[in-house]
């Protein structure tokens, strides 16, 4: 029996057809039509649309859906099937021009992190500590980073990189060829997601493996700045200790904000913040790194119990997927 097929519309200027068994998301770019969007997998929220009119479901994982937004008939449109035509309004500008980033430095703290620094050209760009930005790379694809600095003045970027072997944009950056180097021009698209310091006296836990580190440290570093006296965690996780590439300067920002840094080595390291609280009901919990560990700190901090949904966020780190559409031309 073939499968039905249904008309999204998003304002006057965008409408696509899209079949029931495929995500909005995913029939938007088999027609060509770019719609804001990061992981793919439900767990950054940077596809968050509100449908105004028409039946949908959701897949399993919207993750950075919070209970609030599905009443207010918010939607991830990754994780969105239709049921009936829809009408939806995306959050982000469509026509958010892209911006030209000039790679300043590249340093390893551990072999296989680099730490990337951005100079920004033109304009300042302004941006959430915890948001991501996408690299556009020669063959139309593009790679999702989140930012490691909190926005000052809009022109100076941190990226930290896992190197995964093989990888066509994180190998170039540990030497295979063609090699970036610094003085490298790229193209990138504007910062986007909705992992972000929601603003609040509860105290903050923050968990992270690897270089999902990253956005984290650039929300600790704001609240560092803004002076905040919220109550403080970060149980960060690796397979070893050298994979800690930061452990340091972590140890010393969580200290400055009067804070508590947990290394985990070669353990779940959502178990040691189960291990560690009781209870999470009073705290806002802050989760970013593999989707493995973004997935089983949801289900299990909220299935124990000791969380509420909207209390929870999170940024999955998931691969790029094989085929996504252009962001721009290239550099
Ligand atoms: C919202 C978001 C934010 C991100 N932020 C960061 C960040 O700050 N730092 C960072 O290091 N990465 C981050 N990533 C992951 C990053 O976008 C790339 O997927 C990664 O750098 C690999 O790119 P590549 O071209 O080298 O590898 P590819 O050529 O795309 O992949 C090579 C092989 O490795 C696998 N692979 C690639 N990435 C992963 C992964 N993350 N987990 C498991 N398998 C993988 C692929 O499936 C493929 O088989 C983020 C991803 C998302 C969705
Ligand atoms: S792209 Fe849909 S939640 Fe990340």
């Amino acid at each position: 029996m073939p499968v039905r097929a249904f008309e999204v519309r998003a304002g006057s200027a965008i409408s696509f057809a899209a079949r029931a068994d495929r995500t909005v998301l995913q029939e938007a770019a088999s027609q060509g039509i770019t719609l804001p969007s990061g992981c793919r997998s439900g767990g950054c929220g940077a596809c968050r649309a509100k449908v105004l009119c028409g039946e949908f479901v959701l897949g399993p994982d919207a993750l950075a859906l919070t209970q609030e937004d599905r009443a207010q008939g918010f939607a991830l449109l990754c994780q969105t099937y239709a049921r009936s035509n829809l009408e939806i309004e995306v959050g982000e500008s469509l026509a958010a021009a892209n911006r030209v980033v000039r790679l300043h430095e590249v340093a390893f703290p551990s072999p296989d992190v680099a730490k990337l620094r951005l100079d920004v050209e033109g304009q300042p760009l302004l941006y959430r500590a915890g948001q991501h930005v996408d690299l556009a790379l020669k063959d139309g694809t593009r790679r999702t980073y989140s930012i490691a600095n909190p926005c000052a003045d809009g022109k100076h970027l941190e990226l930290h990189i896992r190197i995964v072997p093989q990888g066509r944009f994180t190998s170039r950056l540990a030497g295979a060829s063609p090699a970036i180097r610094p003085g490298v021009r790229m193209r990138m698209a504007p910062p986007r997601g909705d992992f972000h310091l929601r603003e609040s006296a509860r105290p903050v836990v923050m968990v992270a493996t690897g270089t999902g580190y990253a956005p984290i440290r650039a929300m600790l570093l704001q609240m560092l700045s803004s002076g905040s006296r919220r109550d403080v965690s970060l149980y960060w996780g690796a397979k070893t200790a050298a994979d800690l590439y930061d452990t340091e300067e972590a140890k010393e920002l969580l200290g400055k904000l009067g804070g508590r840094y947990v290394p985990v080595i070669s353990s779940p390291v959502h178990n040691a913040v189960l291990g560690d609280f009781s209870t999470l009901s009073d705290c806002d919990v802050y989760v970013c790194g593999s989707p493995a560990m973004v997935r089983a700190a949801h289900s299990d901090f909220i299935a124990a119990g000791r969380l509420e949904r909207t209390n929870f966020f999170a940024d999955a780190f998931g691969a790029a997927p094989l085929c996504i559409e252009a962001i721009d031309e290239h550099i």
